[in-house]
């Protein structure tokens, strides 16, 4: 029987505590984009996500708000699962350790390990804070020795509680972690984790009875489980552990529990002991991933530095976070989350790079071809295009393959990029012009089809939406459950003879807002001091910037008439203006709104840039630019006494 390959992957479950930020976004994003790309490498893949909803916080914080910890919990867990879908996350299953099987699970496992012996009651000593009913550690104490919650002095007390021996696994791991390189990832954290296990592992508390919002110990019922031996057993619920043996045989032991590095400990120290002790095989991976940060800070609701995902993707879209986020940080390091570097991706990578070779071989193929892609003729210039597809395809799988997914992405742009300049070498628009080459044209605007076939195929673990509509505007099958990733190793699988459709924009580029420059110029120019210095260094660089009179012409003015205006909702600096421009009207959006109002300039005949690239501006699409003198403060449309449609030269 020809079995699919399997592949299992988990992200943290989360806690409930707290509104997820984008730093928890980015873990579950990596887990999906490696689960998409297994799914797409022929592995029959299980995706787990989910909700650590136990523990005396929960409860505290649910017994402030008034209502049952289940109450307090759904509602979060609502908008967890709401992130994961706008974030458009694959996951298979999402596992709740408040429900009923992942409850079943818990108990057996502390059941078969206490009938071995490994688990024993004893006694949990800690200093306790009677008020706020927590234990603290000598170090989390404040400065007078006191609680650190509520300042007040702490005593000593002892608690019966359940323990896990896992002292007695700590040789056992050892040899393992010796025996399995890649069993803890990156070789950083796996040299902390075998330092502190060398150090002496000590056995763990796992029961509590101060509180109740828990799963009861078999037997016990006054005691909870508490937090690491419920947490780390949702691994093995939803794939059949106690109910579907197949299954379970199918998928465990997992492939990668992909967690932040803070959690590496409990994953790979506290985590395989259990297992070891209910005899099961240990995962093959634990993957520690570095933190998204904030200006080097790590996000936190205290510090007031958290990102919402929601609004971000609100903004840019899930593909565009998915991208940065996957680009930008190396997994195992730490990476930098600024606004500021993610437009810049959008602008330059997204909008850019791959926008416009789709924008430009579709306009092509619409333009000399009537959207028909046809075989044609191969040159040198295609020979070592399709060389490079080859390469850029074979590279991208063994990054994918070994987990380096931000090298994986720079792969498929470096594609897109060498396609891009394909175009540029080719110069479809002069082969256009000789009727002779028509067929030299076919073949170039069939490699370039044939290679955003390829990348749709690279980018989709990325950016799943873009690779579909890629694929829906070449007009090409777009379900991904159907396509394999061999495709993207084998050149001339785009088929001959098909009709592609329209270009549609895939990512508007981004203004980094027309306000903001005008209040940047504003500024500079109440600061005659800096102005005057601008103007000089201006004049130094005048020679160095002169421009040929080719270039020149590649701007296109015009004399355009202003039919409407009216101010952009929410802004100081910005109209709305209607234009007519002779042979259509358009809008476009200017920060000229300090110095006139609407009724001033309706009407009035001014000089447009016409081909400027389109861009958003606060939602609004602005297809050009009119020009304007300023000087300080002052600033003035230029206007012309000249019919609408002048070329202006
Ligand atoms: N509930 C435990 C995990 C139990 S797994 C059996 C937990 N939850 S958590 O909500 O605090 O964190 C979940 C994951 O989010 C962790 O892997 C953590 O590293 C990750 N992140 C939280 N903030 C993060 C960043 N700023 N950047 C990257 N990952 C971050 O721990």
């Amino acid at each position: 029987m020809n079995e699919k390959k399997s592949f299992y992957i988990t992200t943290p479950i989360y806690y409930p505590s707290a509104k997820l930020h984008i730093g928890h976004a980015y873990c579950t994003t990596i887990a999906d984009a490696i689960a998409r790309y297994k799914r797409l490498d022929g592995f029959d893949v299980f995706f787990l996500t989910g909700s650590d909803e136990h523990g005396q916080k929960i409860q505290r914080t649910a017994e402030e708000k008034g209502v049952t910890p289940i109450e307090y919990v759904d509602g979060i867990v609502a908008g967890f699962k709401n992130l994961w879908e706008r974030l458009n996350i694959s996951n298979d299953d999402f596992i709740r350790t408040s429900e009923k099987r992942h409850e079943k699970v818990v108990r057996e496992i502390f059941r078969r390990i206490y009938e071995k012996g490994d688990i024993y009651k004893g006694e949990y000593k800690g200093l306790y804070c009677t008020p706020c009913e927590s234990y603290w550690t000598n170090l989390q104490l404040d400065e007078n020795g006191c609680c650190p919650d509520c300042h007040r002095p702490v005593e000593e007390v002892a608690e019966e509680a359940y323990f896990f021996r896992l002292s007695k696994y700590a040789d056992r791991l050892l040899k393992y972690i010796d025996e399995n390189e890649d069993f803890i990832y990156p070789v950083s954290r796996r040299n902390e984790m075998i330092n502190f296990i060398k150090q002496g592992l000590e056995d763990l508390c796992i029961s509590r009875t101060s509180f109740d919002w828990g799963i009861p110990v078999p037997g016990d019922e006054k005691h909870v489980v508490y937090v690491w031996f419920d947490a780390l057993s949702n691994y093995l619920t939803p794939i059949g552990f106690l109910d579907d043996a197949e299954k379970f045989a199918k998928f465990w032991p997992a492939d990668i529990h992909l967690v932040g590095k803070e959690i590496v400990r409990f994953h790979s120290i506290i985590w395989p002991c259990i297992l070891m002790a209910l005899d099961l095989p240990l995962p093959k991976q634990v993957y520690g991933h570095g933190w998204l940060v904030v200006k080097g800070d790590k996000m936190s609701k205290s510090k007031g530095n958290v990102v919402d995902p929601l609004l971000l993707i609100d903004e840019f879209g899930a593909d565009a976070i998915r991208y940065f986020l996957l680009r930008e940080i190396n997994l195992g390091q730490d990476g930098n989350f600024s606004r500021d570097a993610l437009i810049s991706r959008i602008n330059a990578d997204l909008a850019n790079d791959l926008g416009n070779l789709l924008h430009r071989t579709l306009s092509m193929i619409g333009k000399f071809q009537k959207g028909t892609v046809t075989e044609g003729a191969n040159n040198a210039f295609g020979e070592s295009l399709q060389k490079d597809a080859l390469a850029a395809a074979k590279k991208y799988r063994k990054e994918m393959d070994n987990t380096e997914l931000s090298d994986a992405v720079k792969t498929a742009f470096a594609f897109i990029g060498r396609a891009n300049k394909y175009i540029d070498e080719t110069a479809p628009w002069a082969l256009a012009k000789d009727e002779g080459k028509k067929d030299e044209l076919a073949g170039v605007l069939y490699n370039l089809a044939e290679s955003l076939r390829i990348i749709s195929i690279m980018i989709f673990p990325v950016m799943p939406d873009t690779a579909k509509k890629i694929r829906e505007q070449l007009n090409i099958p777009a379900d991904f459950a159907d396509i394999s990733m061999d495709e993207a190793e084998q050149w001339g699988l785009f088929p001959k003879g098909g009709m592609v459709n329209k270009p549609e924009q895939l990512f508007p580029r981004i203004e980094v807002e027309a306000e903001e420059h005008a209040e940047k110029t504003a500024k500079a120019a109440k600061n005659n001091k800096a102005e005057k210095k601008h103007e000089q260094v201006a004049k130094a660089n005048e020679s160095a910037s002169q421009i040929s009179m080719e270039e020149f012409a590649k701007i296109h003015l015009r004399v355009v008439k202003v039919l409407a205006a009216e101010a952009v909702p929410n802004t100081e600096k910005l109209l709305k203006l209607t234009v007519d421009l002779g042979d259509e009207k358009r809008e476009i959006v200017s920060g000229i709104a300090k110095h006139y109002t609407p009724g001033d300039i309706v009407g009035k005949n001014v000089v447009m840039v016409i081909n400027l690239k389109p861009t958003k501006i606060r939602g609004i699409l602005s297809q050009g630019m009119v020009l304007a003198a300023s000087k300080g403060e002052d600033l003035e449309l230029i206007s012309v006494d000249m019919p609408v449609g002048s070329k202006v030269k």
